[in-house]
């Protein structure tokens, strides 16, 4: 067994998980509780709680306690994050995109409603995220505020997940073969990007150095991306709570499509195994950051 799977601990993370999910999504509900969005409620908050891992929001408020910063600060950048994953999914299913019937275990918005409503529950929850982030409940100083928010912007527009996003689709269409570097760069832009951002607000919150968690947060990126492509192949979906095989369907350029599942599995497995040794440099109190990297290689969800 490599060192990587021998130090996670499935009920410690699991706990984690819970606690972090719990706490995020009563303050999420609190966040959301006195905004008027008219006949939009219904279908954003439907988004919003569908089965999802928080795993971005989760590791908003790990990478924060590294620095001793506590969960009613961070909550703010982890609600921001999952309102723009949830919107780059809502826009991903749609049918000009992936065409998915089925997000987070439920039918997907422009099923469940029509296709205009899926557009403007992403448009909504885009602006939501940076409400969120510019709140004056969110304590930290205008500058740190600015910051996280201009690099918000940067990794989820046109330099971040909607360029990955374009590659993606681009790619579907096109003649010739992606190469495994190609795929890479698609990838750290449609997926790694978003984490990235939720991996940095610990340290800039905090005013120290990046470097460390931008190492991790690059790693465990792309290994999510992999395990994702893994799991179209081999999960269900009940399992996943969406649709399975799709990657294939449509012809995507995809880990599994060049290199096979197993050469995928360790290329995942190497890239966690870097991520723990990137945030070594803070000791014991890595020990969340690294469960959270195994859980990404080990996933069933
Ligand atoms: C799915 O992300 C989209 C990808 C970037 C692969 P998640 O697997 O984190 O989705 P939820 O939030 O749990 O639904
Ligand atoms: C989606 O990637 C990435 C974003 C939404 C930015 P996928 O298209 O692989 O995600 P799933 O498999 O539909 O969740
Ligand atoms: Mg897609
Ligand atoms: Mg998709
Ligand atoms: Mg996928």
């Amino acid at each position: 067994m490599s060192k990587v799977f021998s130090e996670f601990d499935t009920t410690y993370f699991k706990t984690m998980l819970e606690n972090n999910s719990l706490y995020f999504d009563h303050s999420l509900k609190k966040f959301l509780k006195n905004k008027n969005f008219g006949l939009l409620k219904k279908p954003i908050k439907y988004s919003l709680f569908g089965k999802g891992k928080r795993l971005r929001p989760l590791l908003c408020m790990e990478t924060s306690k590294v620095f001793n910063i506590a969960n009613d600060i961070s909550i703010f950048c982890a609600i921001a994050i999952e309102c723009i994953h949830t919107y780059s999914l809502v826009h991903d299913d749609l049918p000009s995109m992936d065409d998915d019937d089925l997000r987070r275990g439920q039918p997907t918005i422009h099923r469940k409603w029509n296709e205009a409503t899926a557009i403007l529950v992403g448009d909504a929850l885009q602006s939501l995220a940076f409400e969120a982030l510019s709140a004056d409940q969110f304590r930290v100083t205008d500058k740190i505020k600015n910051k996280l928010i201009w690099r918000l912007a940067r990794n989820s527009g046109a330099s971040g997940m909607v360029l990955g996003q374009a590659l993606d689709i681009e790619a579907e269409s096109s003649k010739k073969q992606l190469e495994i570097d190609e795929i890479s760069k698609l990838q750290e832009y449609k997926t790694g990007k978003l984490i990235s951002w939720s991996c940095e607000v610990g340290p800039l919150i905090a005013g120290e150095n990046s470097e460390p968690l931008s190492l991790y947060a690059s790693k465990v990126g792309l290994a999510f991306q992999i395990i994702d492509d893994i799991l179209d192949v081999t999960s269900s979906s009940k399992a996943l709570g969406k649709k399975v095989g799709k990657d294939n369907d449509k012809n995507k350029a995809t880990f599994v499509s060049k290199l096979g599942i197993d050469n995928s599995k360790k290329k995942a497995t190497e890239l966690v195994s870097e991520a723990c040794e990137a945030v070594s440099v803070y000791k014991e109190r890595s020990r969340n950051l690294r469960q959270i990297a195994n859980f990404i290689v080990s996933r069933q969800f």
